[in-house]
């Protein structure tokens, strides 16, 4: 059997938003404190308290953005605790992960220099669930305002001159659970009254992100959709628009979590069967289905596709690793992930008329990690590696591409085998992602695409290992990393290769 890629340059129509190889970091186990900060004074490399190993991995991949400070975490952190000096800063509890008090040495000056140190853009959550629309409204003020204000005079007391750029800017975490077990209902008014707060100051446009549903949860996002935005027109009166920004769309993005796990039995990031392998490529593949169905309900309320869906958490999440604490989700990363992390992110790239923004959860030491440390040493993860490969995508355009192919058969279950995505950057290169789930058989790949002659140029970068559960640990850290493919064959119009079993590759036509 052959799968067929049919890739349709003439209908490429939208961009794929860099913001999809997003990212998350939470104060949760080792994520912030050990994995980002170690302070000032550690004997690990770092520029002032930020880790220099962690900051040049994190760069090589083009890291478009990072959400924080979290999660869970957000919906009960008060930001004023983590400014000042560090040594008056109060030590808290952080409740949600593991009840482990924390020192706020990491806070809103430190996230913004790891931001800088990056470059990439900082993605605030704010509290809903415990705090007060002040608070949020003086969080916004302290980062951006460029004037004489009580919050502007701190900032600058606390060493800061001149103000931040912020874009993205989330009301709140999980309103329907940890950020405060709210109903939709009451929610979208909430909503509307926090962010009402939320203000573009100095020049700076901010980008406000909803709460939106767990999964599956439709209701949820036929409410934030219907009420979460005042629908009245806009009144044409030049002096409100001067001085207002009563024009701008409330709700410019609406999260969705969604996580590949099984509640009932969390089960070994490392030991695993091919039973187990096969159901969480199909618990994955279902996010495909939860987007177009959420996408739907978008498209009646917002026809024009102004309104992000932001995936702002996304991942595996598995048992933790034995011997660690469990409120810490420390999990390995095998061959699975990275399979998983491919799948989900050609899904994202062919629906980004509408996914406009996803963070995997989280960026180190936590869930799917794009990192792991121990002490000073620093591993990557086989999802890393997908990350890097799939950077290429970051804000190329979207080739259409339809794929057909034959299932993988589990038992009396089947999969579709390949799945894949395709882009155009700016300089005119093709890349084409493919991963085939299938762990035990090749597959042949004819790839149909315009344009293509015996001159083109093809290059390949694979990702794939012997065994599904090979992983990097810090004594054999290269076990599992991207390795050259050249096997492809070229004819007017058309690429032929055979794709490995359980391997996730990129190729690149020139
Ligand atoms: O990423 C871990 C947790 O998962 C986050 O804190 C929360 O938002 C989600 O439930």
């Amino acid at each position: 059997m052959t799968s067929i890629l049919n890739i349709n340059k003439q209908a490429a129509k939208h961009q794929i938003s860099r913001h999809i190889y997003g990212h998350f970091a939470e104060h949760l186990g080792r994520c912030v404190y050990e994995g980002i900060w170690v302070g000032e004074d550690s004997p690990i490399p770092n520029t002032r308290g930020i880790r220099n190993d962690v900051v040049e991995a994190l760069r090589h991949i083009n890291i478009p953005n990072l959400r924080w400070p979290g999660g869970c975490f957000a919906d009960e952190y008060h930001w004023k605790d983590g400014i000042g000096p560090r040594e008056d800063r109060p030590e808290i509890v952080n409740t949600n992960w593991g009840k482990v008090t924390e020192n706020n040495h990491f806070g809103t000056h430190e996230f913004m220099d790891l931001c800088e140190q990056l470059e990439t853009e900082p993605y605030i959550c704010g509290n809903v669930g415990s705090g007060t629309v002040q608070e949020m409204q003086e969080w916004v003020e302290y980062l951006t305002f460029d004037g004489v204000s009580p919050m502007a005079k701190l900032r600058k007391k606390n060493g800061r001159d001149k103000p931040w750029k912020l874009k993205y800017f989330g009301i709140g975490n999980e309103n329907w659970g940890c950020g405060g077990k709210m109903r939709v209902e009451h929610y979208a008014d909430k909503y509307r009254n926090y962010q009402t707060y939320v203000k573009d100051l100095s020049g700076n446009e901010i980008y406000k992100i909803a709460c939106g549903p767990q999964e599956a949860d439709y209701h949820w996002m036929e409410v934030m959709m219907r009420e979460g935005m005042d629908r009245t027109e806009p009144v044409q009166d030049a002096v409100i628009e001067n001085i207002w920004d009563y024009h701008r769309p409330e709700m410019n993005g609406i999260s969705l979590h969604y996580y590949t796990r099984n509640r009932t039995n969390y089960g070994s990031a490392t030991a695993f069967d091919e039973e187990l392998w096969f159901d969480y490529m199909r618990r994955t593949m279902k996010i495909e289905e939860i987007i177009e169905n959420h996408a739907a309900i978008m498209d009646k309320y917002d026809p024009a596709k102004t309104v992000g869906l932001i995936i702002d958490e996304w991942g595996t999440w598995f048992s933790v690793e034995p011997g660690t604490n469990p409120g810490f989700l420390y999990q390995q990363n095998t061959l699975r992930d990275a399979l998983i992390a491919g799948i989900n992110l050609n899904i994202f790239n062919n629906h980004c008329d509408r996914v406009h923004m996803a963070n995997i959860a989280q960026v180190i030491n936590v869930l799917q990690a794009m990192i792991l440390t121990e002490g000073e040493k620093m591993i990557l993860t086989p999802s890393y590696h997908v990350f890097d490969m799939f950077k290429v995508h970051q804000d190329a355009t979207l080739l259409p591409i339809n794929v057909g192919t034959p299932d993988y058969v589990y038992g009396e279950d089947t999969l579709p085998k390949i799945n894949a995505s395709a882009s155009q950057d700016q300089s005119g290169t093709i890349h084409i992602s493919i991963c085939n789930i299938d762990p035990n058989q090749s597959e042949k790949v004819t790839c149909e695409l315009d344009g293509i002659t015996d001159k083109s140029q093809i290059s390949g970068r694979i990702l794939t290992a012997e065994y599904m559960n090979e992983h990097n640990t810090f004594e054999h850290p290269n076990n599992v990393k991207p390795e050259g493919f050249h096997d492809v064959k070229v004819s007017e119009n058309t690429l032929s290769l055979q794709v490995p079993a359980k391997s996730v590759l990129v190729l690149t036509i020139k």
